[in-house]
Parts: structure tokens; C-alpha cells; sequence
């Protein structure tokens, strides 16, 4: 069986609600989002990069996942193991979908982090400068188990293994201007993988792939996943 590889972005959750980093400008509440997602914003402003999150977890607990989410479900059925999902989004709706073993290289919006102990855990209320660690019982130690601009993505090893060993890559809803992952069609690429992009528009990196459809991904996903499960029973 063929191996796929799925990055997914923010175009992805746009139907269902949450706004893309590139519909908003980059812009929250008038600050470049680069300004509230640096450790240098969190070690001088802790307030307003909490409130930046606190804001979308709990926008987050009020949307809901979409077709595009689901129909990556059914692929998952048919391909189990040999599906691999990597997603740039912080939001849990691919896992709400019914996803499992879904990668947040990017964090995740319902996990916090303590600086302290290093221990992460759930979280869907509000975090704040006096919260304390459930784990080592520090207060204000807690942050958002967020990637902020300058940190590592997550899982990078795991990611690039799979790269290599992808038969079909798959980019859906994602400008392609973030790196390291606006990289992983290149990559995928250099080993022998067929290219797959779906976005509502052409992104920087389209010249790349060797498909690109064009459309809301409530529609174009759930056609491709279609597409994808003839072509493992034929
Ligand atoms: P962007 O906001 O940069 O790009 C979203 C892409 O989705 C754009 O190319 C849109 O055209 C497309 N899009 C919008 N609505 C769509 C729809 N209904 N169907 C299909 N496509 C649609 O978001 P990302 O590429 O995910 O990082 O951004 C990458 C990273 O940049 C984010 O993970 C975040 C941000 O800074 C961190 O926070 C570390």
C-alpha cells in the first residue's frame, strides 16, 4: 500500500470558523502576530500573550470540526498506519474529527506547559501570570504549549522519517511561507513523492507540486479523499 503524508494549515479550520493567519493580516487586536508568539513577547508582556491565547481557547471550545476534517478520517480508516498527518494547527478539530495519532508540530491550544518542571498537560480554561503547576506546585511558571516564532517545531525527527518514506504528499490549506514545513513538499519531493496541494489559491510554493486543486477545502477534500480510496481497491 501507498504511504501518505498530510501537512495541514489554517485553511483547513477556516470553514469552520477560525480565521487564518493570512485573513487576518497577521494582525491580533493591532499587534503582528510575531509579537504576541515569541518567548521575547512572553518574558516581557506575560498578560497580553495569555490573553492572546486564552482568547482562542475559548473560541476554539465553541466551534466544531468540518467535512474536510472528517473526510481525512476516512482516508485514515483505509490507509491506518500508512497515513501519516502533520498539522501546523495549535486547534484539536482533526482529533474532535475522529483523527488519531494526529501531529501538532506547531503545539497544541489545549495543553499547557510548565517552565519549570517541563510537565505538559490539559488545559481548557484560562491560563494566567499567578497559575499554578499541578505537577511541581510553582506559581507563574505556566505557558501555552504553543511553537512561538524563534522555537523548535515539535517532532522533527518522527516528521522527516516519514518525509522519506511518503509515497504521496498531501498539503492542505497552508500558504507555504512558514518554514520549516512550507519545506516538507521539497523534501518529500527529493524522495520520490507525488505532490498533492489544496488551497483556496495559488500559494508561493504551487510550482512545486505536481497538482494543485483549487477550492474550500469542505469541498476539495472530501472529493480527493474519495479519489484516493478508489485508487488503493482498484
Ligand atoms: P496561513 O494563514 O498562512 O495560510 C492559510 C492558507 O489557507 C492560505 O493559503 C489560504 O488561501 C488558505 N485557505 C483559506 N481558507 C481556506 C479554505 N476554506 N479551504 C482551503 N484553503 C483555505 O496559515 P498556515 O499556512 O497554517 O505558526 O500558517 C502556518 C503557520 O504560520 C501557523 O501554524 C502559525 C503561523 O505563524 C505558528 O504559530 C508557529
Amino acid at each position: 500500500m501507498q504511504r501518505i503524508f498530510i501537512l495541514t494549515g489554517a485553511g483547513i479550520s477556516a470553514e469552520s470558523g477560525l480565521r487564518t493567519f493570512r485573513d487576518s493580516d497577521g494582525l491580533w487586536e493591532g499587534h503582528k502576530v510575531e509579537e504576541v508568539a515569541t518567548p521575547g513577547a512572553f518574558a516581557v508582556n506575560p498578560e497580553l500573550v495569555h490573553d492572546f491565547y486564552n482568547m482562542r481557547r475559548s473560541q476554539l471550545l465553541t466551534v466544531q470540526p468540518n467535512l474536510a476534517h472528517h473526510a481525512l478520517v476516512r482516508l485514515q480508516r483505509k490507509y491506518g498506519e500508512h497515513l501519516t498527518l502533520v498539522t501546523q494547527n495549535v486547534d484539536d478539530l482533526h482529533e474532535r474529527a475522529g483523527m488519531s495519532d494526529v501531529m501538532h508540530m506547531h503545539g497544541e491550544l489545549l495543553k499547557k506547559r510548565c517552565t519549570s518542571c517541563g510537565v505538559v498537560s490539559d488545559c481548557v480554561s484560562r491560563i494566567g501570570i499567578h497559575t499554578i503547576c499541578d505537577d511541581c506546585g510553582h506559581e507563574g511558571t505556566m505557558r501555552p504549549h504553543i511553537v512561538w516564532f524563534g522555537e523548535m517545531p515539535l517532532l522533527m525527527d518522527e516528521i522527516h522519517h516519514q518525509l522519506m518514506h511518503a509515497d504521496i504528499f498531501i498539503s492542505i490549506g497552508t500558504s507555504g511561507v512558514v518554514y520549516p514545513a512550507a519545506g516538507f513538499a521539497e523534501e518529500a519531493k527529493r524522495h520520490g513523492a507525488r505532490l498533492i496541494e489544496a488551497n483556496l489559491e495559488g500559494t508561493d510554493i504551487s510550482p512545486v507540486f505536481d497538482e494543485h486543486i483549487q477550492g474550500a477545502a469542505t469541498e476539495t477534500v472530501p472529493e480527493l479523499v474519495e479519489r484516493l480510496v478508489k485508487e488503493i481497491s482498484t
